[in-house]
């Protein structure tokens, strides 16, 4: 049975999609099986994840019930177009709308070890939908001014979530992303985080570089073209594969990192 993570932040443009499309990569590089799922009508993931844009179905079809998650999984990603700012309207009028995308998944859970799904910048029926149908909710943080209230809100949903539709929702953690620690502001964000959050926050901070624009544009992977900075996300790897009791896969991150 697949471990489902939803990745979420309040804000826009704090690199949920970028941590999804890496940690597809990191966790199918030590044979995982990965579906990754793109929840945000922007089609950023779908676009990292070099899917065709013609492709069809998408989560905007699986969502209002006319195409099956698996028709719409291509090779292990799910895509979203602007299609999908239009279901989540029609969504928003049915009854057990925050449940579609659970029920969508549950065939797919037995033939994938993990399924990460990249929430779009706001906290509406679409991130509502990925909560419900995740184990675990890791959330994103820009290493910016308001990085605290962002997580705050975050929460919220994820409370939200937890007390009505999914009880068993878990916070897998709290990344700081896109940091700057020679700035005091990503430095603030850091300790006001770890004050409020404790062990919530990862110890792993990923780096902010310009590499990642220019390898998103190249269609290459950070842990190719810099591995330097891939290191970040080996290391939140491991975090995350701690928390979630996957020794073996841990261990063979911990290899890939040598
Ligand atoms: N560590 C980083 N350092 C610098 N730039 C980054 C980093 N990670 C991502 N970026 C860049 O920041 C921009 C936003 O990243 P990304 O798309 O991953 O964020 P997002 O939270 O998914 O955004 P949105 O809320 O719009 O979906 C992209 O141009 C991306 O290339
Ligand atoms: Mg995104």
């Amino acid at each position: 049975m697949a471990t489902t993570i939803a990745v979420l932040s309040q804000k826009g443009g704090t690199g949920k999609t970028t941590t999804v499309r890496t940690l597809t990569d990191v966790l199918r590089r030590i044979d995982l099986r990965v579906l990754a799922v793109d929840l945000d009508p922007q089609g950023n993931l779908s676009d990292y994840l070099d899917v065709d844009p013609e492709a069809t179905p998408t989560i905007a079809d699986v969502l209002t019930g006319a195409a099956t998650a698996g028709d719409a999984d291509h090779g292990g990603v799910i895509p979203a177009t602007l299609a999908l700012a239009e279901a989540e309207l029609i969504l928003g009028g049915k009854i057990g709308r925050e449940l579609a995308l659970k029920q969508a998944l549950r065939p797919l859970t037995q033939d994938y070890d993990v399924i990460l799904i990249d929430c779009p910048p706001a906290l509406g029926l679409l991130t509502v939908n990925a909560l419900v149908a995740s184990d675990h909710a890791l959330i994103s943080a820009e290493g910016q001014y308001f990085a605290l209230q962002g997580v705050e809100q975050a929460l919220e949903v994820i409370e939200l979530a937890r007390s009505t539709l999914n009880p068993d929702l878990q916070l897998l953690g709290i990344v700081l992303n896109i940091v700057d620690l020679r700035t005091r502001h990503s430095r603030e964000a850091f300790d006001s985080l770890r004050q409020h959050f404790g062990d919530r926050l990862l110890d792993t901070v990923i780096r902010q570089s310009i590499a990642y624009a220019e390898s998103a544009e190249r269609a290459l992977s950070i842990l190719d073209y810099r591995p330097d900075l891939g290191e970040d996300y080996l290391g939140v790897a491991s975090e995350l594969l701690k928390r979630l009791g996957m020794k073996d896969a841990r261990r063979k991150v911990k290899a890939l990192r040598r």
